[in-house]
C-alpha cells in the first residue's frame, strides 16, 4: 500500500475531528485565485526569477496599504519582509536573534508546534503565566529580572497577542503597551505571532491594536501571515520589525543565498491585494466563523454545557473548554476517539500540568454547523464515559 500522502492531515471516514486548527476546503476562493493567476502572470516572468531579499517590491507595496486599511495606522513597505508564513518566521527568528542553549519565554499554555520549532531550534523555553486577559505582566517582569540576575537573559518573548491558540484570550491595550515597555527594560524582543488577529467576529474597534502598532519601538517582530484569512496552501505571510531587525533575518544566509522567499506566490497575491479580493475574503470568513461559533456555542451548552465552562470566542479559531475536576484531558481524548469525535487535550500545550482542572481545544474551522453540533453531541457522550470510567 502507498503511504503518499495528499494533504497533512488525513481524517478517518465518519470521525470529526474537532482538534484540527486548519480551515476547510468550503473556504476557499478558489476562482479568484485562478483569475489572478491569469492577470498576475505576465509574459515578461520576473516572478521566475530570484526575487528582492525582502520580498517582491509590488508585492510589499500591495500588502503595506492592506495593512494600513485593514490594521487602521499607517505600516511602511519599507518594514516588512515577505515570508513563508508565520511558521517559517518562528524558525528563522528563532535561529537568528537565539544561539542554542539561549532562553526564551512563551506563554502557559502556547501553540504546541512553536514549542517544537523552539526545540529544533535547542532553545531553552521558560513558561509565562497567563490570566483571563492573557499573559501576567507583573509575572512576566519578575521572569525577566530573574532571568537577567541568573545570567541567561531572555532573549525573546513568543507570544500570540490576539485570539490566543489555544486559549482564544485577546491581550488588552494596556498590557500590550506594558509588554513592550518590559522588553525595552530588557532588552528581550517580542515575537508577536498576530496569526488570528484579522479574524474578529465582532467589531474592529472591539479589538486592541496588534503589536505592529509598536515596531518603532525596535523591540517587536509582527508576524502575520495568509494562512488563516486566505489560504495555508499559499505558504505566505510577513513580518513588520524595525529595519535593524529586518536587516539581521535578510542578511541571513538563506536569503542571500535564495534571494526572497516567495516570488511567484506574491506576484499571485498582489493583484488579490488590490482588488479587495482578500478583504473580502475577510469580511466572508467573520461572518462564517461568527456563525459556526454562535452553533457551537449552543451545541456545547446542551451537551457538554452543565459539566464543562469555558469563554465564548470573539475571533480566531478555537474554544478553549475546561474539563471537570478529575477527568484527565488526555484520557477524555481516547475515549473521544471511540466516539468518533476529536480534541486536542491541554497538556499538549503546556510542559507542566495544570494545577486545577484540565482544559481540551476544539477547532471551528474545520468543519461547517451540522458536523460542529454532531461533534459536541459526541464529544457529550464521551465525557459522561470518561467521567464514570
Ligand atoms: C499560533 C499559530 N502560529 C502559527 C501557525 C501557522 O501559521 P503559518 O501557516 O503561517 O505557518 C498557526 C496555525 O495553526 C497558529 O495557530
Amino acid at each position: 500500500v502507498s503511504t503518499i500522502q495528499f494533504s497533512q492531515i488525513v481524517v478517518p471516514d465518519g470521525m470529526i475531528e474537532l482538534g484540527i486548527g486548519q480551515p476547510d476546503r468550503s473556504t476557499f476562493p478558489i476562482a479568484a485565485v485562478r483569475a489572478a493567476a491569469a492577470a498576475a502572470f505576465d509574459v515578461h516572468g520576473e516572478y521566475l526569477q530570484y526575487g528582492a531579499e525582502y520580498g517582491d517590491g509590488h508585492h510589499r507595496l500591495a500588502l503595506a496599504d492592506f495593512l494600513t486599511r485593514t490594521y487602521g495606522f499607517r505600516v511602511d513597505p519599507e518594514l516588512l519582509y515577505s515570508t513563508n508564513g508565520n511558521s517559517q518566521a518562528i524558525d528563522q527568528i528563532s535561529g537568528i536573534f537565539a544561539k542554542p542553549g539561549d532562553t526564551i519565554i512563551v506563554e502557559d499554555p502556547t501553540y504546541f508546534i512553536a514549542r517544537q520549532i523552539f526545540a529544533d531550534r535547542g532553545l531553552q523555553v521558560v513558561d509565562a503565566q497567563m490570566d483571563s486577559d492573557g499573559i501576567d505582566i507583573d509575572a512576566l517582569g519578575a521572569q525577566l529580572a530573574a532571568l537577567r540576575s541568573a545570567g541567561t537573559p531572555a532573549r525573546f518573548i513568543y507570544t500570540i497577542p490576539t485570539f490566543h491558540n489555544p486559549t482564544g484570550r485577546t491581550l488588552p491595550v494596556g498590557r500590550r503597551q506594558q509588554l513592550v515597555e518590559l522588553a525595552a527594560q530588557y532588552e528581550c524582543l517580542i515575537v508577536a505571532d498576530e496569526v488570528y488577529h484579522l479574524l474578529h467576529t465582532g467589531e474592529s474597534r472591539s479589538v486592541p491594536p496588534p503589536m505592529s502598532a509598536w515596531v518603532d519601538s525596535g523591540y517587536v517582530l509582527s508576524l502575520g501571515t495568509f494562512s488563516k484569512i486566505f489560504s495555508p496552501g499559499l505558504r505566505l505571510g510577513w513580518v513588520h520589525a524595525a529595519s535593524p531587525l529586518l536587516e539581521q533575518l535578510v542578511g541571513s544566509g538563506l536569503i542571500v543565498s535564495a534571494g526572497g522567499l516567495n516570488p511567484v506566490v506574491s506576484t499571485l497575491m498582489t493583484p488579490m491585494l488590490h482588488d479587495g479580493t482578500v478583504e473580502d475574503n475577510i469580511t466572508s470568513l467573520r461572518r462564517e466563523y461568527a456563525n459556526r461559533i454562535d452553533v457551537m456555542h449552543e451545541a456545547l451548552h446542551q451537551y457538554v454545557g452543565d459539566l464543562m465552562t469555558w469563554t465564548k470566542p470573539t475571533g480566531g479559531y478555537f474554544f478553549w473548554l475546561t474539563l471537570p475536576p478529575g477527568v484527565d484531558g488526555l484520557h477524555l481524548r481516547r475515549v473521544a476517539e471511540q466516539h468518533g469525535v476529536g480534541l486536542r487535550h491541554g497538556a499538549l500545550f503546556r510542559v507542566k500540568a495544570l494545577a486545577g482542572p484540565d482544559a481540551v481545544r476544539l477547532s471551528f474551522a474545520h468543519y461547517q454547523a451540522a458536523d460542529l453540533i454532531e461533534g459536541c453531541r459526541r464529544l457529550g457522550s464521551a465525557l459522561g464515559e470518561a467521567i464514570h470510567l
